[in-house]
């Protein structure tokens, strides 16, 4: 089955390309002690050849049985039409216990589905639309800011782009209002890599092995401060705009009329803040890609002045900068953020006729999907084009998930996905990126995927007269 089909397959890049950069496959299987090795260093060089052919693979280990399921209708199933029963597995669950544990990666069930219906529309696009603006002048500063380095001067773009998605995030939560800074950086590195113990089934006798009760108590700092912030945003008084806190806050249940009390607000903004810096990996593999392939440069330097010039872009161009849409979603399926989403059987299931027993493992692998063979034409090969609409047409919903599917789906994928939009269209309007030659980049998973080491890469302007108007 293969869901890119040859006669839409028209691939208009040329037959050779740089190689891209990839972990470790073994050939075969790890043993159980190899994968408790290979896992908590790199999640994704633990995933071997039969994964990437076969779709969906069953493995006994010594913990359990574990299926990695790549096929679009077992996605579906697990994602969608069966979801309540494959709930995130517990060691995850726990590592997201914030104060009360009440986030939404924590929360299953009622309570989980409360809290969505809640906070979706805190999140839809056209709340965050007003922002829009504000971001498009924060990336003009960094756009700015990289302009006046002096030439040939190297910078890490992972460090870099920090900043800026750690700005354009507090003005979409709190506004004009700083306090929330140090918080969003501090939950940026949460929980950083995994280890073999956070993804085993621990008897309960053992939970107190819970290697992010110091990080999260660190945290605690911040309850104050955000009570106060969520004080200020309910009080009769309030003055101030209608950001992210402000929607939180003042969002109601449409099924119960019920708000969200005060800890459970506090969960859910620890929770989006320690899933906020992921734009920052599509942004990174991005600038890596547009930087190995000039052709895709060109395409999309070419989109952006045909349909903006030397003018700042607006929320209404996005619809139009087609390219670059297809750039980005091409970025995400080869270099995934989320590569892996793990869950675990509550009951029996049954699955593109196979038996799910109680108990069970479940990995969805966007990193494998993306790049499975019986799901892609050639998928080891950058392509933009795939991502043309009859391309997308030709293929099932359940090949592509870098944001997951059904409804745990990512909550910010609007943000997410203005975020990224924005900036590599304003620093790729007045900037090209170069990537410092000798280095060696591999693709690392822990909870996110990023480079093992940040890419170094050095900027020169590309339209003298668009930074000087725009910044
Ligand atoms: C390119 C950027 C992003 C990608 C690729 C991404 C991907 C994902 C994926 C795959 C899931 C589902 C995980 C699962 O089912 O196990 C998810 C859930 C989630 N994401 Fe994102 N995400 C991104 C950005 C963000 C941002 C910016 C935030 C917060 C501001 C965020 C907050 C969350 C939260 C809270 C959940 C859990 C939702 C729930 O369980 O109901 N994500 N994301």
């Amino acid at each position: 089955m293969l869901v890119e089909s040859d006669a839409t397959a028209v691939t208009q890049v040329p037959q050779t390309q740089p190689a891209l950069a990839l972990p470790p496959r073994p050939r075969r299987p790890l043993s159980s002690w190899q994968l408790f090795r290979t896992f908590p260093d790199n999640a994704v060089a633990a995933c071997d050849e039969e994964l990437f052919e076969e779709l969906l693979v069953e493995r006994r280990f010594f913990w359990g049985r574990l299926f990695v399921v790549s096929d679009p209708d077992a996605i579906h199933r697990i994602l969608v039409e069966n979801v309540d029963n494959y709930i995130r597995i517990p060691p995850v669950r726990r590592a997201f216990t914030f104060t009360s544990g009440s986030g939404m990666n924590h929360l299953e069930g009622e309570e989980w589905w409360r809290h969505r219906r809640t906070i979706n529309p805190a999140l839809d696009y056209r709340a965050l639309l007003p922002d829009l603006p504000e971001l498009i002048r924060l990336s003009e500063d960094m756009a700015a800011h990289l302009a006046a380095l002096p030439p040939g001067q190297e910078f890490p773009i992972g460090r870099t782009l920090t900043h800026l998605l750690t700005r354009t995030t507090g003005r979409v939560f709190a506004g004009e209002d700083r306090r929330i800074d140090t918080l969003l950086l501090r939950l940026g590195r949460f929980p950083e890599n995994y280890s073999m113990l956070d993804v085993l089934p621990l008897p309960r006798s053992l939970y107190f092995i819970d290697r992010y009760r110091r990080a999260r108590a660190g945290l605690g700092e911040y309850y104050a401060l955000l009570d106060e912030l969520f004080a200020e945003r309910r009080s009769a008084t309030y003055a101030g705009g209608k950001d992210l806190l402000w929607r939180m806050a003042t969002a109601r249940d449409r099924e119960t009329g019920r708000e969200l009390g005060a800890a459970e607000l506090r969960d859910e903004v620890l929770t989006l803040a320690a899933g906020a810096q992921a734009p920052l990996r599509a942004m990174t593999w991005g600038w890596y890609l547009l930087a190995q392939f000039p052709a895709a440069e060109e395409r999309l330097h070419a989109e952006l002045d045909a349909v903006l010039g030397a003018r700042s872009p607006t929320p209404e161009d996005f619809p139009r900068l087609v390219y670059l849409r297809r750039f980005i979603d091409e970025t995400m399926r080869l270099y995934p953020p989320l590569p892996v989403m793990l869950r675990t059987a509550v009951a029996d299931d049954k699955t593109c006729g196979r038996h799910i027993p109680k108990g069970s493992f479940i990995a969805i692998m966007p990193w494998v999907v993306h790049r499975h063979r019986k799901l892609w034409r050639d998928p080891e090969r950058f392509d933009p084009d795939r991502f043309a609409p009859d391309r997308i047409a030709a293929r099932s919903r359940y090949a592509y998930i870098p944001f997951g599917v059904g409804p745990r789906v990512c909550v910010a994928a609007s943000l997410a996905m203005a975020e990224i939009q924005i900036a590599i269209a304003v620093l790729a309007q007045r900037l090209r990126f170069h990537l410092v030659p000798g280095q060696t980049i591999e693709p690392t998973a822990w909870s996110t995927l990023r480079p093992r080491h940040d890419i170094q890469m050095t900027v020169e302007p590309r339209r003298p007269d668009a930074v000087a108007a725009g910044c």
